[in-house]
């Protein structure tokens, strides 16, 4: 049985911080090596004028003045450039892993199927395009900090354990006491901050209602009350919350960054005045010297929320199980003469939902010869746009087969069986730019044709490829949608419900002269529809029912399995 399983889609490796960074690593390290270089220029600067101020007689440091200034700037010029450098370096690969992750995550989506994309849901996905993706900017944004601190820490200590073991090991003993507290409070702060993202979706989905629901929330004074009551302020209120929450504990560590820092001063305090422990030189070098490392400590203690901020957005975005795909792997040449599609037994349930077992559609057969027209009609909830998605390969079937152009369509197959299918659904978009099947602007000639005969040639004209306007009535953007599919030129059209916008002319039309023209020009049709005025143009009528087709009329075509395997239901 096929299912979700028969998709295109491959299991990956999860994505994390690590494996995106991995993606730049070059430049990263080049970064930081020139970070470790400026943060060198910075301490060794420090040693330097430390040195210097406490020179046994006022005037004459050991090196001479002259000197001690002229390496001094230097060593300031050193940190400078070599920092503006580096850091730009790796400022420069966090906005690139931003930029590759939103074109990596877009071509991510349009590789996923379309059921998988209706199971996670609008909201969910907007709120990963932007919410996540803005975290894990900040996690990647925040990378020159950690660099910058990580190797003036190391080069700190570095100089420290060479100026006195005792002050070196105060310092650690403070950092290794910083960073554990650090640690617990990162590991709450990241809790509070998933519940935030999570808060983030509800959010993401209120938004949406908000603007697709304008018209009845302006109409009514209750449900925007009800709206704000329920719906939005709960979520905001939430995200507020563990989003300040996750924050403290951000400001906590920091103050717990400058509160170590000054107590490791105390300690050094201590350790000389009262145990005697270093020279006046020593004491006056490490103090400067942690007050130098200060700031670019706390900077690396401060980027830890968005490290794990970004951990957790990456996991986010790891959930959506997207479908991951190099590139699009080169499709078979088009049929142009496949003579019949096939669909057997063709089952698909929808997930069950609480009580609702979701509904079943099929087992369903019907055959259908190459430039066939086919209406199918059925009530409401009958199964009839669900099996537009099937037979279009939109969703995958879970049971059943489809056999086009003697090829049985697989998962393999089935983004080569979609290229010969065009579907109008009742939630179709109408993109600005229109394409012929090779990707090329379709011919005007080709283009004013139709607009003509949809009486739209008032309205609209092509120009350089797109439409001049997509501001129109719903049954002029259906008309219009129509027009796009049909210079697509795929040999098969599914139309759900086409007409049911239209006034009784344009039906009038659709029926007696556009659906017999694409016809002569061998298009097949499947169309759903209700207008029993036009049952006789088709060539083979059928009804859904309940997920299950029957035969009216027509639709043998001499092959007495596809006789037998229609009219079950
Ligand atoms: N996205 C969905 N998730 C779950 N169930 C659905 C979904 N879409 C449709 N259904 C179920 O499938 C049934 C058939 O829907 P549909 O194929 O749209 O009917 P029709 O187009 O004939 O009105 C509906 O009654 C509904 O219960
Ligand atoms: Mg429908």
């Amino acid at each position: 049985m096929g299912g979700s399983g028969m998709t295109a889609q491959t299991p990956q490796p999860a994505m994390t911080l690590g494996s995106i960074l991995r993606t730049r690593w070059r430049r990263i390290a080049a970064g930081a090596v020139l970070n470790f270089g400026s943060a060198l220029a910075g301490i060794a600067a420090v040693a330097l004028f430390t040195h210097a101020l406490t020179a046994p007689a006022p005037g004459q440091p050991a090196l001479g003045l002259w000197r001690v200034a002229g390496l001094g700037l230097f060593l300031v010029g050193a940190l400078f450039g070599l920092g503006m450098v580096s850091q730009s370096l790796i400022v420069g690969a966090g906005h690139a892993i931003v930029h590759d992750l939103r074109l990596r995550l877009v071509r991510r989506l349009m590789a996923t199927e379309v059921e998988t994309i209706d199971g996670i849901g609008s909201a969910r996905i907007l709120s990963t395009l932007t919410k996540d993706v803005s975290m894990i900017s900040q996690a990647f944004n925040s990378l020159p900090f950690v660099i910058f601190g990580a190797a003036v820490l190391i080069c700190g200590y570095g100089y420290l354990v060479w100026l006195s073991a005792a002050y070196a090991l105060a310092l650690a003993t403070v950092t290794v006491l910083v960073v554990l507290v650090a640690r617990r409070l990162a590991v709450r702060a990241k809790h509070h901050r998933r519940l935030a993202r999570e808060a983030d979706t509800r959010i993401h989905e209120a938004f949406e209602a908000l603007i697709r629901g304008r018209n009845e929330l302006r109409l009514s004074r209750v449900r925007r009350a009800a709206f704000l009551r329920d719906g939005l302020q709960p979520a905001v209120e939430e995200a507020r919350r563990q989003e300040s929450t996750a924050d403290l504990f951000g400001v906590l560590t920091s103050n717990v960054v400058n509160a170590a820092v000054l107590l490791t001063i105390l300690a050094i305090l201590v350790l000389k005045q009262g145990l005697g422990l270093g020279s006046l030189e020593q004491a006056t070098a490490a103090t400067t010297l942690i007050l130098f490392i200060r700031a670019p400590l706390a900077g690396l203690i401060g980027s830890l929320p968005h490290w794990l901020a970004g951990t957790v957005a990456v996991r986010s975005v790891d959930s959506l199980a997207l479908a991951e795909q190099a590139g699009e792997p080169p499709l078979p040449p088009a049929a142009a003469d496949w003579s019949r599609l096939d669909l057997s037994g063709l089952g698909y349930r929808y997930p069950a939902r609480g009580a609702d077992a979701g509904f079943a559609f099929g087992p369903v057969d019907l055959s259908v010869k190459q430039g066939e027209l086919v209406f199918i009609i059925g009530g409401n909830g009958s199964g009839k746009s669900t099996f537009a998605r099937l037979a279009a390969g939109l969703y995958p079937q879970q049971q059943g087969d489809i056999r086009f152009a003697g090829r049985s369509i697989t998962a393999t197959e089935r983004d080569w069986y979609r290229q010969h299918v065009a579907v109008i659904l009742s939630d179709f978009h109408l993109f600005q730019q229109a394409l012929s099947a090779d990707g090329e602007a379709p011919s005007t000639e080709a283009a004013d044709r139709l607009l003509r005969l949809l009486a739209l040639d008032g309205k609209v004209r092509l120009a350089g490829g797109a439409w001049s306007t997509v501001s129109l009535s719903q049954g002029q953007r259906k008309r219009l949608a129509l027009i796009t599919a049909i210079l697509e030129d795929k040999s098969i059209l599914i139309l759900d419900e086409w007409a049911a916008d239209q006034d009784p002319e344009f039906r009038r039309i659709f029926y007696t002269g556009l659906l017999p023209l694409l016809k002569e020009q061998g298009k097949t049709i499947i169309a759903i529809t209700h207008d029993d005025h036009y049952f006789d143009v088709a060539d083979s009528l059928y009804k859904m029912e309940n997920g299950l087709l029957t035969r009216i009329r027509g639709g043998r075509h001499g092959s007495p399995s596809a006789g037998l395997a229609v009219g079950k239901g």
